[in-house]
């Protein structure tokens, strides 16, 4: 919450340069009117995908005590960018699209420790799920005001920055970026989507998919939960929502609000008090006394960084099993288990966190368990919008 308050003048600005970066040729009657498709254009569109005749609207929905109202999503954009997310064409062997990997139906995570990527390699690391991508996401922020990094090395700071990493990797997707704009360029169903985004006349180019691929990412916010509509109901009359948020919630049962008590007491100083942008960029929670991958360490080669990973958002992570960097963890008892009595005496554990860990009783355990199920949005893992579009 602080977060998006004390950007909102670097993320403005951030609006107006975005818009002027995606200014549509004025030149072009369809556009300008927003007839979005011709009908020779719709056709070919409808032979291959199922998208409505007019996009659809990707306005993130905030709940009222966000106290924002962004409209910065362009439809066009962002419809472009979801076309592009699912199309296995942009990968080197045509097997592999961004939704392989990141799959709606679990909080756009994968259920393996590792992705398969093209010819069958696996991933490094577990996928990470993109259940609250607005938090990340540049429009919400520079880096000073708490702008959080991508990766669980938090290597990217950019979604851009991010999908050529992704389009790029050869155990992923295998491509140079001056390819994928070939293989777009191949695709029919391109040619007017391109036209609603940019205007008739403009070309492909890497930054185009780049730029849409992100409208897509970041347009993808999760606030449907059963924990979001508790907190709704108590901020509904005002009031810092931090510390509403630690208050009993009406539509939870008992053990939910004794599991979201102990949430806000052990956990929430990294993984944050409203479930959302997480308090700490950074940290060690004790897997091991040490890493075979150093995460932040592995980069930056530097001690005070072993071992360090990006803290995840906890969004939907009743569905984005198996968990951490290496998905060591195969279910949600297991990461309750490693925090009540598994954490490792790692040179570089977090000060919010010791060996001793949290001992938890089973009534403990179940309760934790409960309350994070409450962040599953099943309005999320369902949306048209967010889904494949493609006519299989
Ligand atoms: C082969 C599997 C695979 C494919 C394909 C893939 N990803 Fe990922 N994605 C991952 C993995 C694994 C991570 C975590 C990697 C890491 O942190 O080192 C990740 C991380 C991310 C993140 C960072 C999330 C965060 O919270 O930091 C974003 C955003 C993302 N992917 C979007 C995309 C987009 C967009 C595409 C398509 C251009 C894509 N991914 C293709 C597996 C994949
Ligand atoms: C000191 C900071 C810190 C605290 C406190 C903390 N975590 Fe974490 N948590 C992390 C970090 C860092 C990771 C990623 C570690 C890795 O992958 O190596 C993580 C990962 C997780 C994951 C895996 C998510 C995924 O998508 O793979 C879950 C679930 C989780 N924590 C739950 C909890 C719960 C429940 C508590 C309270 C009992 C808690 N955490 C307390 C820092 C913390």
């Amino acid at each position: 919450m602080k977060m998006i308050k004390f950007s909102l003048p670097i993320a403005l600005f951030a609006v107006c340069l975005f818009m002027t970066s995606c200014q549509k040729d004025g030149t072009n009657e369809d556009v300008v009117s927003h007839s979005y498709y011709t009908p020779e254009g719709f056709a070919v569109i409808s032979e291959y995908l199922n998208i409505p005749e007019s996009p659809m609207e990707y306005k993130l929905d905030f709940p009222d005590y966000y106290n924002t109202d962004f409209t910065l999503y362009d439809k066009d954009l962002a419809t472009l960018g979801r076309v592009l997310f699912y199309d296995e064409n942009l990968s080197e062997d045509r097997t592999i699209s961004c939704a392989s990997c990141h799959k709606q139906a679990i909080g756009f995570s994968d259920d393996v420790a590792f992705s398969r990527g093209i010819a069958n390699n696996e991933t490094a690391r577990n996928s990470l799920a993109l259940g609250s991508v607005f938090s990340f996401s540049e429009y919400y922020g520079s880096e000073s005001f708490g702008r959080i990094p991508f990766f669980w090395d938090n290597r990217a700071t950019t979604v851009a920055e991010q999908a050529t990493g992704s389009f790029t990797n050869p155990l992923e997707m295998g491509m140079e970026m001056h390819e994928v704009v070939g293989r777009v360029n191949e695709q029919p169903y391109y040619a007017p989507l391109f036209a609603a985004a940019y205007g008739r006349t403009s070309e492909v180019t890497q930054d185009n998919v780049l730029e849409a691929i992100t409208e897509f990412v970041n347009s993808m916010g999760s606030f449907d939960s059963k924990f979001d509509k508790g907190l709704s109901m108590k901020a509904s009359g005002g009031g810092n929502t931090t510390s509403l948020a630690r208050e009993d919630f009406p539509n939870f049962t008992n053990i939910e609000n004794v599991g979201k008590a102990i949430y806000q007491n052990d956990c929430a100083g990294c993984h944050s008090p409203v479930v959302s942008a997480p308090s700490r960029t950074r940290s060690n929670n004790g897997l091991a006394v040490s890493y075979v991958d150093n995460g932040i360490g592995k980069l930056t080669g530097s001690s005070q960084d072993m071992g360090m990973f990006k803290v995840p958002t906890l969004r939907n992570v009743a569905l984005s099993a198996p968990y951490m960097h290496d998905g060591s963890l195969a279910t949600l008892e297991e990461v309750i288990e490693h925090y009540s009595s598994g954490i490792a005496a790692h040179p570089n554990l977090d000060f919010g966190l010791t060996v001793d860990g949290f001992n938890y009783s089973q009534a403990d355990k179940e309760a934790l368990l409960a309350f994070l199920q409450t962040t599953s949005d099943e309005e999320y893992t369902t949306t048209v919008k967010y889904s494949d579009p493609f006519k299989q």
